[in-house]
């Protein structure tokens, strides 16, 4: 069925009402209990209660969640030596009323950062002795101030390229590969007991694979912890090849990590790119928004479908991964809307616009029920 928006709203309500009964009182996290955590990203209108279509699922199939931006530097500390926890603080209080596994994200990411971290007050670039100092002290307050109520963290995000040579972010060309290391050391001191994780996107990509491989090995080889790899797994419906996704599940393990789909969706629309670089801007145009009044029959087919094919293949790799987290709760809030192009209408999430849970998520609790 196509929904179009100009549904009348009794219609879509009585829609909305019938569409929670069919599943039962069973969600995601109830059948895949015994295999691995499943979680959402959540924004604050979620955590503050606005959105209590949102709330109902996240109750219902979610024992895991991620603060969508408000653990990220730029927030947490806009000005040097002044934290700001209120959101993060009412994130992780929500993440206990819920009772939910509380993921951090993210310590160390060259992508909104605090805007002074690379600075000295007369605008040059810092030292390098000045940047650990930076990175010290940021890492360690957060950490400290949830201590034992994070279960873990996204201590490194996005350090490497698509080909696997590391990206010039101003970490690196300020202290080289070296910070990599440095952030998992001053991770382990804030919070011996919490998990430390490499998070990034197209890790089937063959280069960043084997990068993130002989990363895994530096750290080990040096003493240093990491408990975790993240594919962050900002999907398409033509891209990757879940062959190659399989490859990279099972490299990670094979170095003797865990792995994490941490940051799940699937664009439904015309891929400009294929990646999750959020610097990235494209052009909006009409024909890269084909579905603005819903998603046609035969594409939310072939949605549904590789969807399944996707967790069939977690499934089969249920040993190694340890969470699955989808990146938002409906397609009304998610961030595919507006990444790459601007003003599109998206269909990447496991709930529609409507609330109502897509065929795949029926499909999978009535398969493992
Ligand atoms: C995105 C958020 O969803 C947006 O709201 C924000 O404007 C930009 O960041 N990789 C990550 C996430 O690790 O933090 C990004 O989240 C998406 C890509």
């Amino acid at each position: 069925m196509k929904i179009r928006k100009s549904m009348p709203a009794a219609t879509l309500m009585a829609m909305i009402t019938c569409s929670t009964l069919p599943l039962g009182a069973q969600g995601l996290k109830d059948v895949l209990n015994d295999k691995f955590l499943v979680g959402a990203a959540v924004t604050m209108s979620q955590v503050d209660g606005k959105d209590s279509g949102s709330l109902a699922i996240i109750d219902r199939h979610f024992n895991a969640v991620v603060a969508e931006n408000c653990m990220k530097q730029e927030v947490l500390q806009p000005r040097e030596g002044v934290f700001n926890f209120a959101e993060a603080d009412r994130f992780v209080d929500f993440a206990s009323r819920h009772n939910q596994a509380v993921i951090g994200h993210c310590l160390i990411w060259h992508s909104q950062p605090a805007p002074w971290f690379f600075t000295n007050a007369d605008g040059s670039e810092v030292s390098a002795a000045e940047l650990r100092k930076r990175m010290k002290t940021h890492i360690r307050t957060v950490m400290t101030r949830y201590k034992g109520r994070i279960k873990g963290w996204d201590v490194v995000n996005e350090a490497f390229e698509d080909d696997g040579s590391y990206r010039q972010s101003p970490y690196y060309r300020i202290l080289g590969p070296e910070y990599i290391a440095l952030a998992f050391r001053y991770a382990r001191e804030a919070d011996p007991h919490a998990e430390l994780y490499y998070n990034d996107y197209n890790m089937s990509n063959p280069g960043k694979r084997q990068a993130v491989v002989k990363m895994i090995n530096g750290l080990k080889h040096r003493g240093l912890r990491i408990d975790a790899v993240g594919m962050q797994s900002h999907i398409g419906m033509n891209y990757p090849a879940l062959s190659e996704y399989a490859k990279s599940i099972e490299s990670f393990a094979a170095a003797g990590v865990k792995v994490m789909v941490t940051e799940w969706d699937m664009s439904a629309l015309p891929d400009v790119y294929q990646g999750a670089d959020v610097s990235v801007k494209a052009d909006y145009d009409k024909s890269l928004d084909p579905y603005p009044d819903g998603l046609p029959d035969s594409v939310s087919v072939r949605w549904n479908r590789r969807a399944k094919d996707f967790f069939d293949l977690l499934l089969r790799h249920a040993g190694t991964i340890s969470r699955f987290t989808a990146w938002g709760v409906t397609d009304r809030d998610s961030w595919k809307n507006d990444f790459p192009v601007k003003g599109r209408t998206d269909y990447p999430l496991l709930f529609d616009r409507h609330y109502r849970p897509k065929p795949v998520v029926e499909e999978i609790i009535s398969e493992l029920k």
